[in-house]
């Protein structure tokens, strides 16, 4: 979406992974308050984004949206005032259609403009809008709405339309949002992870600046999966320029759950693609490839990339980065890299052509 906004994929935390309904203003305070003191700020974990159950099942009487008295007390504008005052940014949750997917908060369909206002006069800076209880109509007539109602709110907000992939919205998604779900949700598991990013890459050549492909929200730090399999999630969230949005409770960081989300060498890929199930990659700048060896069984195996395969010239001779174990391998390669993998695990390079 022209807005100027999601130059690259955005990043930050929501609330939903972890917490779904369970939210109050003072949790929202204090997990602003640990992505400053914990540094994930400075990596870009920008935004702070509430998720369903923040408003009252009904309107005031001039038919504007209320936070829910018992857990947001102070207000949205309060709220956002604060994570401002902390060099953060406040998303919020609505939904195109009658009610959200709790059931628990009215939907903005048919109060597209006023909602948008409202958003726009609390500060906020990202709105996600979910696809529930929506009377069967379009998504394509539905979300345009809300994309012209906050273009005219005087305010720019990133949107991200969370359409759950059901009417390909990467093939029209980039003139309504800043970025489009392209699978239903996640679960903090192995098969609903990886299934996520085989369903994503399919859409891989429709991202692009102001317009990302949204596999779901980052599972890392919930605890329902392995750390190598945490890595896995994050080395293909990152290389698919996928929203990285944090999942977890960030007032409890684990020093390896930190270790991943921080991990600032991995380098965001023009054209990933996938070769067969076990090798992605995708060029970089300056000639360089970024390869990812994927081992799903239950052994250890040994991975081979081809030159051929990852659209690197016959003959050409790297020298190989390992993004997760953050060194420079000693051997240089030529017209194919091997490595063993053990299961669950992945391996995640920068080739680098040498003369
Ligand atoms: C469905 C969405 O896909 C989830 O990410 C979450 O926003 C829930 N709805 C909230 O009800």
């Amino acid at each position: 979406l022209a807005n100027g906004l999601g130059i690259t994929p955005p990043m930050g935390w929501n609330s939903w992974n972890h917490f779904s309904c369970n939210i109050d203003e003072k949790m929202i305070r204090e997990t602003a308050d640990a992505l400053v003191s914990s540094g994930l700020v400075k990596l870009g974990y920008h935004y702070v984004n509430i998720d369903d159950c923040w408003a009252e099942l009904t309107r005031d009487h001039k038919g504007n949206l209320v936070a829910k008295k018992s857990t947001f007390p102070s207000g949205i504008r309060a709220l956002a005032d604060y994570v401002h005052s902390k060099g953060l940014k406040l998303g919020i949750y609505s939904d195109a259609g009658y009610f959200t997917c709790s059931n628990t908060m009215p939907g903005s369909l048919g109060h597209e403009e006023q909602d948008a206002k409202t958003f726009a006069s609390w500060g906020i800076d990202y709105l996600k809008y979910d696809n529930c209880n929506n009377g069967e109509i379009k998504p394509t007539t539905r979300y345009p709405v809300m994309t012209r109602a906050l273009m005219k709110s005087g305010r720019s907000i990133f949107l991200s339309l969370c359409e759950w992939g059901d009417m390909h919205p990467a093939l029209w998604g980039a003139k309504v949002g800043n970025s489009w779900r392209t699978t239903q949700d996640i679960s903090d598991t192995w098969e609903s992870m990886i299934s996520r990013a085989d369903i994503n890459e399919v859409y891989a050549d429709f991202a692009r600046p102001g317009g990302w492909n949204d596999p779901d929200m980052l599972e890392v730090g919930n605890g329902g999966m392995t750390k190598d399999e945490y890595i896995i999630h994050f080395s293909l969230w990152a290389i698919s320029k996928a929203p990285l949005l944090i999942g977890c409770d960030v007032r409890n960081l684990t020093r390896e759950t930190v270790e991943i989300i921080s991990n600032k060498e991995i380098p965001l890929v023009f054209k990933p693609k996938r070769s067969g199930w076990k090798v992605w990659s995708g060029p970089l700048s300056v000639y360089k490839t970024v390869v990812l060896l994927l081992n799903r069984g239950p052994r250890p195996y040994s991975i081979t990339a081809q030159w051929d395969d990852i659209d690197i010239p016959p003959n050409t001779v790297v020298k190989v980065r390992d993004l997760w174990k953050h060194y420079t391998l000693k051997t240089r390669f030529v017209g194919n890299l091997t490595a063993t993998v053990a299961s669950h695990s992945c391996k995640l390079y920068v080739l680098r052509p040498i003369s």
